[in-house]
């Protein structure tokens, strides 16, 4: 990959599904901008005029209120604001809403460069691949600082976080090659912390992942890999997991809570509050064991804080949501 991106293009394409949704957002908010602007200007350089100080010294009223003006200028600027904000609230929730068949694909972003892991087992640097018209949800972390994954072209962003999990969701429309860059000042090489999202057409993204070789000579060839969910298994084994916690809802002594079959599950804490298992609850059981306690169960588990990297929690976590 070249060290620098060359854009030939302003204009973007807009190649994910939400695309031409922030796009039609963007240019109302475009559009009401030049309006209030040549309003406001419109009506500032007609008064100045309308009310210049003539040669007779004519000197206009002292106007010191007009309820009717003010309520004016307050409540046609609100209704602008609530449009845009309920506007834009609809999309950042389907951004952040995803099906349940959705391809789940984990990132890691990292002092300069981005790691990406399938549930498959592979592991790219700096690339991406994703099938058209599936809906892609990119579970994200960071292993320093603040990062954030911005693909320009599907108008998606967002923060990727040290000590925690996000996620955004989109859906390709195009396929192709589109640039992703680090939108979050990180340190030296910020500017060049840069990706491609590789967009292929379902039937070869099939090929790819099977580590098959491609219908397009791209040379392009992928070693069978050990699937995440397989290797947290592993991972179970080796940091003896299953001594206190089952994997096949058997209650081993009561010592930790079964994990088969909690995960998107809610379930109920020591003071009575319930929390529901996502990739958060689990990070967190594992690197703060006692932060939330299920209820009937006493806080023996040790932190595994600094003995699990990002991506093995991820395998542990594609492990835990396999156990169905
Ligand atoms: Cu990572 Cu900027």
């Amino acid at each position: 990959m070249s060290e620098y991106v060359h854009v030939d293009k302003l204009e973007l394409p807009a190649a994910s599904t939400i695309a031409p949704h922030i796009d039609s957002l963007y240019n109302f908010m475009w559009w009401t901008s030049i309006l209030s602007f040549g309003l406001v200007i419109g009506a500032a350089v007609y008064w100045i005029i309308k009310y210049r100080r003539t040669k007779q010294g004519h000197v206009t009223a002292y106007i010191s209120e007009n309820h009717t003006m003010e309520a004016v200028w307050t409540i046609i600027p609100i209704i602008f604001l609530a449009i845009i904000f309920i506007w834009g609230w609809t999309d950042y929730v389907k951004l952040r809403t995803t099906d349940a068949d959705a391809l789940e694909i984990n990132i890691i972003g990292k002092q300069w460069m981005w790691e990406t892991n399938y549930q498959n087992g592979k592991t790219e640097i700096n690339a991406l691949h994703v099938p058209r018209g599936s809906q892609v949800k990119l579970i994200m972390t960071s292993t320093d600082v603040l990062h954030s994954f911005f693909i320009p072209a599907f108008r998606v962003k967002q923060d990727v976080v040290p000590g925690m999990f996000t996620t955004v969701a989109f859906t390709a429309t195009q396929v192709g090659e589109f640039q992703v860059f680090c939108a979050e000042y990180c340190g030296t090489s910020h500017s060049k912390m840069l990706a491609k999202v590789t967009v292929m057409e379902p039937e070869d993204y099939k090929r790819w992942t099977e580590g098959m070789p491609l219908r397009t000579a791209s040379g392009e060839r992928v070693t069978p890999n050990t699937p995440l969910a397989q290797t947290g298994e592993k991972l179970f084994q080796r940091k003896n997991c299953y001594s206190c916690h089952s994997t096949d809802g058997g209650v081993q002594a009561k010592v930790g809570p079964t994990l088969k079959g909690i995960f998107g599950k809610e379930v109920t804490l020591n003071e009575g509050k319930t929390a529901k298992v996502d990739e958060n609850y689990l990070r967190e059981s594992m690197m703060d064991p006692q932060a939330k306690m299920v209820a009937g169960f006493q806080g023996v588990m040790p932190t595994f804080r600094g003995l699990l990297k990002d991506d093995e929690v991820n395998a542990l976590i594609a492990y835990i949501k396999s156990l169905k």
